[in-house]
């Protein structure tokens, strides 16, 4: 495969937030400006990886693994530095010239669907907004009371009342119809008669991927006879609906600050949610959640809260999505909602205090079950209770989070009135083991102790990381020889280098310059360390160090100067060496008792 050029790298890292990447694999919680999450690069027991979103990468203080984006995805998922690029690119939107799995005609496919689809949220979202025909679908929003903020930023449209607007416009845009069919926006009719728009006379909420491109519609009926209220678009080959929640780009913010996922139903009710301002929420567009749902909610909070109709469907669908979140480990919560209400009607009539005391009032996800199973069965009777053991014995038996399951069988047990062993020995021990994480590459020789001294070369780099300028006045007065710890020059290279092309210095790309596991932990180990040492305050002042280094380099000098004069030389050469001496002492005394202020950075 063709090397990918440098710029795309840095670009490819920074189209993507290391705090997505890193969730996808470990549960991370805010704590300060930084993430905290289990290391899963050792057997950690509390969690020791921090994860910096404003650096761009992470660090375990506790085995010291540490890296950028490109780095944790290489180390996690053992693969190479280039197949990790070639995800994260992937993941970020951005082609790169040369990939393995996909052709260029592929490529062109997938960039036609997603064209498609971009076109249509602005044919849509236009209609809805500026053009006359929208008119009616803009009276029922507004009836609805969203407001044209809303619309405009979850990116509402209308599809009109014909068989043809999208068709027609996107056809003149040069689109086949053909691919507007691949992309989900057009359809044929059963008998082979052309090509018509999949969405007509409907409000349309569009759908993102993860990586926040539209990829899916789904579209309200107007009409109250239509029969079908709502309309999605299929399955295609950008929209996957298991890797799909509503709402989950838009909010993954908000649920990751928050510690829970709130999940709903229906798309007006996310909608109507956020402008109360609850922005924590995804919806399920009206199925169950899945187990592949769940896994996706679990990157970002290690909670979710079921919000749904107290009546059978909802409660059914409730029990069905509490098993996902169950499969994954993941922590469930119940609000069954009161009669007639869905999240939507219930905020708009109780506000968002109202709705917030709802949450508050969740019901864990055990005492839910217990409570529905009691309903169904008899637990006074010895097969009531029979029953209702084996129906939690098969949801116990899917969890695979041993710490969950045990704590759900102590509960469940109690809470059934049975004792744990014979609770244990109804559920069938199926449950898979997490994969092993690959902790140390076996065929890598392990590098030498890397030695952190002197302080003094260390704090200098770190000052040199936190700001160009910073790093500009060090390189502009200390060649990177005059480091003596070997480790510090090449670091020091390699800002020098990333100056010298006008790069910024910034850590997450430091590392991504270095081919070396150990030097990208020492770059890492030593940013956690920025913002300790402050060019402008006074306890690190920069001018000091950069004449410290001075006078650490004349004293090298006049050391060699001296060491010459030891031996024997003509005299000419003599009275040239002892000038050179006195010159060297006179710059030193100048350095260290400054007559004017030599460096003002
Ligand atoms: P509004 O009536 O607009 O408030 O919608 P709602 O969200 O309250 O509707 P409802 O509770 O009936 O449905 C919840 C969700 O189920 C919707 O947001 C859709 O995602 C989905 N849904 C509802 N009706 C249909 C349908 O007829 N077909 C499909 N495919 N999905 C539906
Ligand atoms: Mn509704």
């Amino acid at each position: 495969m063709a090397r990918v050029p440098e710029e795309l790298i840095d670009q490819i890292r920074q189209s993507v937030d290391i705090v997505d990447i890193v969730s996808d694999h470990v549960v991370l919680t805010r704590k300060g400006k930084s993430f905290l999450g289990i290391c899963p690069f050792h057997d950690d027991s509390s969690p020791s990886m921090n994860v910096s979103q404003e650096k761009q990468i992470f660090k375990c203080f506790s085995c010291g693994a540490g890296g950028n984006s490109f780095t944790f995805l290489r180390d996690i998922e053992n693969i190479s530095f280039i197949e990790a690029v070639r995800k994260l690119a992937e993941r970020a939107g951005i082609n790169l010239p040369d990939t393995r799995d996909r052709n260029p005609e592929q490529q062109e496919a997938y960039d036609e669907l997603y064209r498609a689809n971009e076109l249509a949220f602005k044919y849509f979202h236009h209609m809805l907004t500026e053009d006359a025909r929208g008119e009616e679908a803009r009276a029922y929003l507004e009836n609805r009371g969203i407001s044209r903020e809303i619309i405009d930023s979850f990116g509402i449209g209308y599809a009109l009342n014909a068989w043809d607007g999208f068709l027609a416009a996107a056809t003149r845009r040069g689109f086949s119809p053909q691919a507007l069919e691949r992309a989900g926006l057009a359809t044929t009719r059963q008998n082979g008669g052309g090509f018509y728009d999949r969405f007509r006379h409907r409000v349309t909420f569009p759908i993102e991927a993860s990586t926040g491109r539209t990829v899916a519609f789904g579209a309200r009926a107007l009409d109250p006879d239509e029969q079908a209220k709502y309309l999605n678009s299929p399955e295609t080959p950008v929209y996957n609906k298991s890797a799909t929640l509503y709402g989950l780009w838009r909010g993954r913010d908000a649920i990751r600050e928050s510690g829970q996922a709130l999940v709903v139903e229906g798309y007006m009710d996310l909608i109507s949610l956020a402008q109360f301002g609850v922005e924590n929420v995804v919806a399920s567009s009206g199925t169950a959640l899945t187990a592949d749902h769940a896994r996706l909610l679990r990157r970002y909070a290690p909670k979710a809260t079921l919000i749904f109709d107290g009546d059978a469907a909802g409660t059914s669908a409730a029990v069905r999505g509490i098993g996902s979140l169950f499969e994954v480990g993941q922590e469930a919560r119940v609000v069954a909602l009161p009669a007639q209400h869905d999240p939507d009607s219930y905020v708009r009539e109780h506000g968002p205090e109202g709705f917030q005391k709802l949450i508050d009032s969740a019901m864990s996800a055990p005492d839910f079950l217990v409570e529905q199973i009691a309903k169904r069965e008899d637990l006074s009777t010895a097969d009531g209770k029979a029953r209702a053991t084996h129906e939690l014995a098969e949801l116990i038996s899917r969890i695979g989070d041993q710490a969950l399951r045990q704590f759900l069988i102590k509960d469940l047990a109690e809470k059934m009135g049975l004792s744990e062993d014979s609770f244990i020995q109804v559920i069938q021990n199926d449950t898979r083991r997490p994969p092993q994480r690959r902790t140390q590459d076996p065929t890598e020789p392990a590098p030498p102790p890397f030695d952190p001294r002197p302080r003094d070369e260390r704090e200098l780099i770190i000052l040199m990381m936190q700001s160009n300028e910073a790093a500009d006045a060090v390189l502009q007065h200390i060649p990177s020889a005059d480091f003596s710890n070997g480790t510090y020059r090449q670091i020091v290279d390699i800002i020098a280098q990333n100056r010298k092309q006008n790069h910024a210095v910034d850590v997450a790309y430091l590392i991504d310059q270095t081919n070396s596991q150990q030097l990208s932990r020492i770059i890492s180990d030593m940013s956690l360390e920025l913002g300790i040492a402050d060019p402008d305050q006074e306890i690190f002042p920069l001018p000091d160090y950069i004449r410290k280094f001075q006078i650490r380099s004349l004293d090298k000098k006049i050391d060699e100067v001296e060491k010459q004069l030891r031996n024997q030389m003509p005299p000419e050469q003599q009275r040239q060496m002892l000038e050179k001496h006195r010159e060297l002492t006179s710059q030193k005394r100048e350095l260290i008792n400054p007559v004017s202020q030599v460096i003002s950075s």
